[in-house]
């Protein structure tokens, strides 16, 4: 296999109107998908689509929707049928965290974030996935995180839904061998979005130094278009290392500390 084609392919993108998400668009835009943005804040998403037919060739659709519900996948199937459009690639993106300790967070909040990083993932995957398989010619793409890679005190229900994507991605990826269909866990570290805004505390950071989301979503381009990509793939060589070190020189005891320690108080 070659680089992905991506004329005459149609993307849906979840999170487009912000980050990671309206960055692939833009990438993949260029690359001559057409494209199914989805989130909630319906204005950016129309400001994004007409930026984007304005500077190339293609159709952007816009689908205002609120993912943290049982079933997003089956609603965005049956509006994307309603379109009359048929979609080759899908990229999982939106999600957001929440930071401080487990037993003072507020229980919707938490109920919102596993609807929206992990049961939107999973649904949406497994809506679009036999017609992905069918075509075999595009990429699903799940975004992970660098806290997949580990337990994450006081981000510990995110470090469990990215360690939720992560696995069940990486099983995808051989699920999907020999369709054509490209499968691919995206893992980046802190990286220059509003993602801190939501979080509300750069804390969540751990001061590493902010990746820019067009070096991420290179990484992740990048690694789809190898003539055998990877099931997953971490963004930056520093979180990469990181990654490593954490798998083979510490214990499990030492590694919960370490990364405790970066988003404790006075950081
Ligand atoms: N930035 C980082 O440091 C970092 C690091 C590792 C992993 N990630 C992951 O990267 C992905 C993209 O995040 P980002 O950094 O680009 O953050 P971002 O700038 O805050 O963008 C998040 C996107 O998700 C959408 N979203 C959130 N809740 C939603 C809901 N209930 N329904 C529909 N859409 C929803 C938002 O759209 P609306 O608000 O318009 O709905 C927005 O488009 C996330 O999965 C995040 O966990 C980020």
């Amino acid at each position: 296999m070659t680089a992905v084609d991506y004329h005459g392919q149609t993307t849906l993108i979840t999170g487009a109107s912000a980050g990671l998400g309206a960055e692939f668009a833009r990438r993949l835009a260029a690359r001559g998908s057409d494209l199914v943005l989805v989130a909630r804040r319906r204005e950016r998403l129309e400001e994004l689509a007409a930026e984007l037919r304005a500077h190339h060739s293609v159709q952007v659709h816009v689908m205002e929707m609120d993912l943290a519900t049982d079933t997003p996948g089956q609603a965005l199937a049956a509006r994307v049928e309603r379109l009359g459009l048929r979609v080759t690639s899908v990229i999982n993106n939106a999600g957001f965290a929440t930071f401080g300790p487990f037993h003072q967070a507020h229980p919707e909040r938490l109920r919102r974030e596993i609807a929206v990083d992990v049961t939107a993932v999973a649904d949406i995957s497994r809506a679009f996935i036999e017609q992905l398989r069918e075509e075999g010619r595009g990429v699903l793409v799940n975004v992970a995180s660098m806290a997949a890679y580990q337990p994450n005190p006081r981000m510990a229900l995110y470090g469990a839904t990215k360690a939720f994507v992560l696995s069940l991605t990486e099983a995808l990826w051989e699920e999907s061998r020999g369709t054509g269909l490209r499968v691919l866990a995206l893992s980046p570290g802190a990286t220059r979005t509003e993602f801190f805004d939501v979080v509300g505390t750069m804390r969540a950071a751990g001061g590493s130094k902010l990746a820019s989301p067009a070096d991420v979503v290179r990484t992740a381009l990048t690694a789809l278009d190898r003539r055998n990509p990877p099931p997953s793939v971490i963004a930056g060589r520093m979180n990469r290392v990181a990654a490593a070190l954490t798998r083979r020189l510490a214990t499990r005891r030492q590694v919960i500390r370490v990364v405790s320690r970066l988003t404790a108080e006075g950081t």
